[in-house]
């Protein structure tokens, strides 16, 4: 099974970006905790701090026959009209993540423009959100 793990805005940076909110584990840990917890699984990471980028990696994923997206838009989610037609745009499941909870934030977080599109929300978990979608995606065969 093939498995893209998109990262949006600014999320290279975790580990030392507002670690109260985001902890302090990096980017690159998070990558390897998946490559670790499964390894039957054929990952590929890409995080950009670019529109442009983030749609056209999801039409690649799509084009390139993956089986599940694990989508944290970041800041893109409360704005991007041109991700969430992205994800409708492809014939491959994308589970939306939030290492932070959302809801219990600023109110113009409280809004995703992508979740619509996805076909499931994990919000406020950490990085075990990560985790628990990828889960979700073996299990139901993406
Ligand atoms: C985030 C939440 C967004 O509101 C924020 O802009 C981010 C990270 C999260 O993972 O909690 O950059 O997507």
């Amino acid at each position: 099974m093939k498995i893209l793990v998109l990262n949006g805005p600014n999320l290279n940076l975790l580990g030392t970006r507002e670690p109260d909110v985001y902890g302090t584990t990096s980017l690159a840990l998070i990558e390897e905790d998946l490559r670790s917890a499964f390894p039957a699984v054929d990952f590929l990471f890409v995080q950009s701090n670019h529109e442009g980028t983030l749609v056209d990696t999801l039409h690649d994923a799509s084009a390139d026959g993956y089986d599940g997206v694990v989508l944290n838009p970041a800041a893109y989610s409360h704005t991007s009209i041109a991700l969430r037609d992205a994800i409708l745009a492809i014939d491959v499941p994308v589970v939306e993540v939030h290492l932070s909870n959302i809801y219990a934030r600023e109110r113009f977080r409280h809004h995703s423009m992508t979740a619509a599109a996805c076909i499931g929300v994990l919000t406020g978990l950490g990085a075990d959100g990560y985790r628990l979608a990828v889960d979700h995606l073996v299990r139901r065969g993406a």
